[in-house]
């Protein structure tokens, strides 16, 4: 059976360790994108000779040419800029939007049948001009914020409680900016709600840290954003994918009715399987996490709003 191929458009901090990951978990040849010349390919051989020693045997190229991402099974996004210290991510829309139109029209000529997940800031308008640019059917498309905010969410708490990251399982929805929601009503520590474990104001610190967790890196690291877990988060999205898995991950999906949300990429659990975005999953919210996401919700619109005007100009 042939190998899969998975094309990392963007070979940044982020692009790098996709590659880096698919290899290590055998997902099939790796295409890293980019167009600055070298570095795509310097990354590319730099992976393929640890092929020997870790014992993958996956082809790994880097190019940059987008043609050289045909016929790929699934596309992960991550080229545009990335943040540094004081800058929001609606702060990098102006330049990304024209980056995401450039990609979306490379992907929709040379991998029309690719599954794409997209991680560029801000993500959802990223997302959202990734599929209307390509055309491509909802299900095909999907944006890469949830399974990291999660992640935060389930690493924090873990800490406060000195208990392992598999016991904690968390959602958070919404938009990826610092009004996404954390649903502290479903968050539970081994199958015992979160609120009956942490006292509410330090369940408001931990969920204010998630929120801003995504800054706290850029803080640190001065010259990006962070690269390892939105990493580790696209690639187990594109291995629901690739494995049929369908797993239950929140994801920026477009949302038609559900959460009563209308035509707008939001975060929201949705099933991932071999037919991409297979469904949108809708949970019980309680009053004030549904306030918070509807306050999300319309960050969201004026961000697309934003982006649909530099799209057009
Ligand atoms: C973050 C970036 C990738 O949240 O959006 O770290």
């Amino acid at each position: 059976m042939p190998r899969k191929k998975l094309a990392m458009i963007g070979a940044g901090m982020i692009g790098g360790t996709l590659a880096h990951l698919a290899a290590l978990k055998r997902l099939g040849d790796v295409v890293l994108y980019d167009v600055v010349e070298g570095m795509p390919q310097g990354k590319a051989l730099d992976l393929l000779e640890s092929g020997p020693i870790e014992g993958f045997d996956a082809a790994i190229t880097g190019t940059n040419d987008i043609a050289d991402i045909a016929g790929a099974d699934v596309c992960i996004v991550t080229a545009g800029l990335a943040r540094k210290p004081g800058m929001s991510r609606d702060d990098l829309l102006s330049t990304n939007v024209k980056i995401m139109k450039a990609i979306a029209d490379g992907i929709r000529e040379h991998a029309p049948d690719s599954f794409v997940i997209v991680i560029t800031n801000p993500l959802d308008a990223m997302v959202t001009t990734m599929k209307k640019v390509t055309g491509f059917a909802k299900n095909m498309v999907v944006g890469q914020a949830g399974v990291l905010d999660s992640s935060r969410y389930r690493t924090f708490v873990a800490l406060e409680l000195d208990v392992s990251v598999q016991s904690v399982s968390a959602i958070v929805l919404g938009g990826h900016g610092d009004d996404m929601v954390p649903v502290r009503s479903l968050c539970h520590v081994g199958g015992v709600p979160v609120d009956k474990l942490i006292p509410a104001e330090r369940l408001e610190a931990i969920e204010e840290r998630t929120r801003k967790g995504g800054g706290e890196i850029v803080n640190l690291l001065k010259t990006g954003s962070a690269f390892y877990s939105p990493a580790s988060a696209a690639i187990r999205m594109a291995e629901a994918y690739l494995f049929d898995k369908k797993e239950i991950l929140p994801c920026a999906a477009l949302l038609e009715g559900e959460y009563g949300v209308d035509g707008f990429y939001v975060g929201v659990p949705v099933q991932i399987g071999a037919g991409g975005v297979e469904r949108v999953v809708e949970v019980e919210l309680t009053a004030a996490e549904k306030k918070m996401l509807a306050e999300s919700v319309e960050h969201v619109r004026e961000l697309v709003a934003a982006a649909d005007k530099f799209l057009s100009a």
